[in-house]
């Protein structure tokens, strides 16, 4: 591993809930690339979140390993930045209990997260769903992150994550550092390609309004033909425009352009040539990165070392957060 010792940290991760969109890679992942020579990255397949849904548990390994494959497909090197599995590290849960007993009722009752999901899975409004939050906060707080990368739905979070530090902080003098989000400029919120007003989400249950990280080129220029936009002709960046903005900021986020460049390329041309033009980049980018997973899910030996050696280094760092934290609150030495 490399010598990250001076360097600010990073903590991100994803919940190996489903099939990975390009809403997750833009919100997430690739920035968790460009962001991991300059930082002390530690990135997490959170299945402890998961559960907070029912999931099939075959499913879930499964998911849990090709959600690791995906990172480093993407572009970590596990090598210079650490990747591991949540569960693999007792410390999560440990932290999470305590950080339970500083975080309130009426701050957990206000996550917007925990509402939609109340909503959406009204048959089994778990205690976990509803402390979700405090976990994160964990997750978080356990690597003394600085910064952490996340999509615009997350800002609420990260945000109820530094509430908690600095409470702590308050009782107890500096025991956490209080963590920044970083969300993206764009990428931060791709919307649904059938109802752009809509976030594009792993779960919709309409396939068509999601592209998958592992979607086939044909797949992703028919979606993308088929995505609702309006009853004008003019590729632009305006209100009112939901569908065209999301496409064009999906087609910033893969090919760099800026929007006015966009306009300026698509001046004259219709709907029909910008949707081709979007899936096209988007296919060409993916298909590198799918490209990799497929070798790497099937090196098995060697994603089952990534996963040994990323819990064993993420459980040392955790452990001295732990010791700390189990001292100021008035635990006895181990
Ligand atoms: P999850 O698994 O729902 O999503 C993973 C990441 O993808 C981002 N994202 C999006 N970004 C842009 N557009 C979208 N349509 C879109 N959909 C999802 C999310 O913002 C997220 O960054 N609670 C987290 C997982 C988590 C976590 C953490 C993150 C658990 N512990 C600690 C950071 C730090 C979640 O449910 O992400």
């Amino acid at each position: 591993m490399e010598n990250n010792e001076n360097k600010k940290v990073i903590f991100s991760g994803v919940q190996p809930s489903g099939v990975l969109t390009i809403g997750n890679y833009l919100g997430a992942i690739k920035n968790w690339v460009s962001l991991a020579d300059e930082y002390d990255c530690i990135y997490c397949a959170v299945d402890m979140h998961a559960i907070t849904v029912r999931q099939d548990p075959a499913e879930l390994r499964r998911r849990t390993r090709e959600l690791l494959a995906i990172y480093i497909a993407a572009g970590i090197d596990p090598e210079k930045s650490t990747l591991f599995v949540q569960s693999h590290v007792s410390a999560h849960a440990e932290l999470a209990w305590i950080l339970n007993c500083y975080t309130q009722f009426g701050e957990l009752s206000r996550m917007t997260q925990f509402k939609d999901k109340s909503v959406k899975h009204a048959d089994n409004i778990n205690a976990g769903l509803f402390t979700y939050p405090t976990l994160m906060a964990a997750d978080i707080l356990l690597y003394q992150a600085d910064l952490v990368p996340v999509g615009q739905d997350q800002k609420q979070h990260i945000e109820l994550t530094r509430d908690i530090a600095t409470r702590f902080n308050g009782i107890y003098g500096d025991v956490f550092t209080v963590p920044e989000g970083f969300i993206p400029p764009s990428g931060a919120k791709i919307m649904s390609l059938q109802d752009p007003t809509k976030k594009m989400s792993k779960s919709d249950t309409n396939v068509n309004s999601f592209v998958t990280l592992m979607d086939k080129k044909d797949d992703i220029i028919r979606k993308f033909k088929r995505a609702v936009t309006d009853s004008e002709t003019c590729v632009r960046f305006a209100e009112g425009k939901d569908g065209i903005n999301n496409l064009m900021n999906i087609y910033s986020c893969f090919t760099g352009k800026t929007h006015a460049e966009i306009e300026k390329e698509f001046d004259g041309r219709g709907y029909g040539d910008f949707k081709l033009a979007v899936g096209e980049a988007v296919a060409d980018g993916l298909a590198p990165i799918q490209e990799r997973f497929d070798k790497i899910i099937a090196d098995k030996t060697y994603l089952d070392d990534v996963i040994k050696n990323g819990a064993q280094a993420a459980s040392y760092r955790a452990q001295k957060t732990m010791r700390k934290v189990a001292k100021k609150v008035g635990f006895i030495a181990k």
